[in-house]
């Protein structure tokens, strides 16, 4: 169903991106290109030169790019602003496209590990072949010592970036996204995409355009990526391989479980600990025909489960621990629940308490109560928040909307979004933004005076907080008033002051009724439910579900689904 959903979506993908073409015009160049030889466009000049971390980042900086094959080896020059100059010489690996690739063609990649540099420290370095021809001076700066004993830093948050379109690779509203991110935070230390960085993984074309159009940034700031479904994408149909082009090109900590090293790792900046997980247990457990082994996804997830116990359990210490992993949890998107996930990752979230789970797939932008066994706390002391990182890119999808767990929902419809993370002491604060810049949302825990904390203001949903465990979705149910379009969502419900509201005109639609605005009245049937100004809200559009309740309908939250249903009476 997915796959036919994602051709489903072309069109609006295609409207979006024309939406955003004001914005990525400001660009010299456009990242849309599709025209591709069999060197995948490298020549002898050293490209997509792109920075990660794969070990300490006082002291280290991992550097990657490209030639053509009929380069032999590459030497990387970097030296202090005024200091004398280190040369090593790299030697390539080949890289080949894969036979699932549309794109015959092969290449050299570089990665190299620079090693005993000084902390805190700018350097400034640049890359030439062995027919000395140099790339301009680019520069990147170590992690200051201090930041390790004050904590406060900076970094950027990026949702899914991919095109939304496999035939239209077009990267320029990440390009626009990513500039735009970077240029109003300089001090960004580094910058995480959460996954679906390209649209089809195994499509080399997508590959060219993003790391052109993330040149200026992810030559200056490590990029500390998250695979995404879409990471595992054949290019001829939407068959699933391993992430073969993400793991070689995002050199990144290797210190995942056996079977997913470069797709789960860990990692630590000042005094947070930052875990990184694959999500895609779906995706990398299909056959041949394309049938998943659930067996196998579910020993995929219990297998980072194990190493993620461990893996928190040595790193207690952090004053903030951030979880990172592309598929939700807790989603704004109609067609997801990734119940499977959830089950196994959340209980270990909640032993751990980790502060916020970074998740992205549903491109929409929302962030949930304090979540702690699946139900909401007031204060971020006493839970987890999930927050979903919206739209770096062009793909848009028109079925988002703010779930019964969400205090905070934005639908990034006009443009693309980010978020920056900058952490101080034992706060942190996490804010949103529109591509121009336009504030979203403000998001603060502060451990040292809680009172501080967002959530310790917010009004929790607790009408709907229920631990009554009631049966799963059945022909009983009629509207659905928080969720999934499988089953009939009416995707215009709202939450205000913790009480959830019902589009009045979609019950009547739904339910071949009838309302009459001017009079209030819902007809349905022969039956009449006359309202009042205080049942009503948003210009008398949506009624109150309690107020429903009182007239005889029923609602309940579904544990299972993390729904609310309205059951209707009819
Ligand atoms: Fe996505
Ligand atoms: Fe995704």
């Amino acid at each position: 169903m997915y796959r036919k959903w994602l051709t489903f979506m072309t069109g609006a993908v295609l409207m979006i991106a024309l939406a955003a073409a004001p914005l990525a015009s400001a660009a010299a160049r456009t990242y849309d290109q599709t025209a591709i030889d069999i060197h995948l466009n490298a020549t002898t000049m050293p490209e997509h030169v792109a920075l990660t971390w794969s070990a300490d980042p006082e002291t280290t900086m991992t550097v990657t790019w490209r030639t053509s094959t009929a380069v032999n080896d590459c030497k990387i020059e970097y030296k202090e602003e005024n200091g004398a100059v280190n040369t090593m010489t790299i030697k390539p690996h080949l890289f080949q496209t894969a036979a699932t690739d549309l794109n015959y063609g092969r290449m050299n990649l570089f990665t190299v590990t620079l090693h005993n540099l000084k902390p805190g420290t700018k350097y400034l370095y640049r890359i030439g072949n062995d027919q000395n021809e140099w790339t301009g001076y680019s520069s990147f700066t170590t992690e200051d010592t201090a930041t390790v004993t004050d904590n406060q830093f900076k970094f950027l948050v990026f949702g899914d970036s991919q095109s939304g379109n496999y035939e239209v690779p077009n990267y320029n509203p990440w390009h626009v996204t990513l500039e735009n991110a970077y240029k109003a935070n300089p001090d960004a230390k580094f910058f995480i995409n959460v996954g679906d960085l390209v649209e089809k993984g195994q499509y080399y074309q997508h590959w060219n355009n993003w790391f052109a159009a993330a040149q200026g940034v992810v030559d200056r700031i490590p990029a500390m990526v998250v695979q995404g479904n879409h990471e595992t994408y054949d290019a001829a149909d939407w068959n699933s391989t391993k992430p073969q082009y993400f793991v070689q090109q995002f050199p990144v900590f290797q210190n995942g479980p056996d079977g997913l090293k470069g797709q789960t790792y860990s990692y630590n900046y000042g005094k947070v600990h930052f875990v990184v997980l694959d999500s895609q247990g779906e995706e990398e457990s299909e056959d041949a025909q394309g049938n998943v082994d659930q067996a196998k996804e579910e020993a995929m997830f219990l297998k980072q489960a194990d190493w993620l116990r461990n893996d928190l359990e040595q790193n207690k210490d952090a004053v903030f621990t951030f979880v990172l992993f592309h598929k939700t949890p807790y989603y704004n998107k109609g067609t997801r629940s990734n119940i499977l996930l959830k089950k196994i990752f959340t209980p270990i979230f909640d032993q751990y308490h980790v502060d916020v789970v970074f998740n992205g797939h549903d491109h929409g932008t929302s962030r949930t109560y304090p979540i702690y066994h699946d139900e909401f706390m007031q204060s971020p002391s006493q839970g987890t928040v999930y927050y979903v990182t919206g739209r770096s890119g062009a793909k848009y999808y028109p079925d988002l909307t703010q779930k019964v767990w969400d205090a905070k929902f934005y639908d990034p419809q006009d443009q693309p979004d980010y978020q920056t993370v900058d952490v101080d002491g034992r706060k942190v604060t996490i804010k949103a933004f529109k591509q121009d810049g336009t504030l979203v949302d403000t998001y603060v825990i502060d451990k040292a005076h809680p009172e501080n904390s967002t959530s310790n203001h917010e009004i929790l949903p607790s009408r709907y907080n229920t631990k009554q465990e009631v049966p799963a979705i059945g022909d009983s149910v009629k509207l659905v008033i928080f969720g999934n379009m499988a089953y009939g969502s009416s995707s215009k419900a709202t939450i205000q002051n913790g009480k959830a509201y019902a589009d009045i005109q979609t019950i009547a639609a739904y339910t071949g009724g009838s309302y009459d605005a001017a009079g209030k009245t819902l007809r349905i049937g022969h039956k009449k439910y006359q309202f009042t100004d205080n049942m009503l809200t948003d210009k008398g559009t949506k009624v109150d579900i309690d107020a429903l309740n009182a007239m005889g309908w029923s609602n309940h939250y579904d544990k299972k689904f993390n729904m609310v249903f309205v059951d209707l009476q009819l």
